[in-house]
């Protein structure tokens, strides 16, 4: 399946607004049009809508300051009809780069305890929880090895 990162316009705006978790999933994370209003009142947020084969599938906000050493993944889903299908893997790597080609040392994000499943996907990426909570959320960060290592 072919995965990319688009922008978010106002002709898509509506599309991105679309894609859902499943019922019981529906405490992980917030609605995009939330997480979209949310983003517009943090200068450092930068967003994308992960399109699946042409198709919206799912959403990726972030909070990222170079200068605070900060790469920070904020919200972050793949529609119910979309997952294990190897969308959130490919969203993710291309963050991942991204964040990599900025000079980023290392990832953080933040998990509710009672979502084992997305903790699961993270360590397959790389992360590790980091034994300290956030606001009731557990930790976990990617360090990057260092560039030419
Ligand atoms: C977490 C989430 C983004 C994963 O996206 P996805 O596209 O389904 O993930 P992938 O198909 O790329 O999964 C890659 C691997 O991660 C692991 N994984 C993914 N979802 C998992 C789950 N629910 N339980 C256990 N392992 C899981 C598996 O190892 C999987 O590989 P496999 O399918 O070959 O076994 C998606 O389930 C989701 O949107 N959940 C609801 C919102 C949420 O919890 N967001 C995270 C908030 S921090």
């Amino acid at each position: 399946m072919a995965v990319e990162l688009r922008k978010i316009t106002r002709e898509t705006v509506r599309a991105i607004c679309d894609p859902k978790v499943a019922d019981e999933q529906r405490g992980f994370v917030a609605p995009n049009a939330l997480s979209i209003a949310e983003a517009h009142f943090v200068p450092t947020h930068w967003m994308r809508a992960i399109y699946a084969d042409e198709e919206p599938a799912g959403f990726i906000l972030t909070h990222e300051d170079p200068a605070e050493e900060t790469y920070y993944l904020w919200r972050f889903m793949v529609d119910e009809r979309y997952q294990r299908r190897g969308v959130g893997r490919r969203a993710m790597e291309l963050l991942l780069e991204r964040w990599r080609a900025r000079g980023a040392a290392a990832a953080t994000l933040s998990v509710i305890p009672t979502n084992p499943g997305a903790i699961t996907f993270y360590e397959s990426l790389g992360f590790r929880l980091a034994g300290e909570e956030h606001r009731g959320e557990l930790v976990m960060r990617l360090e990057f090895e260092p560039l030419g290592s």
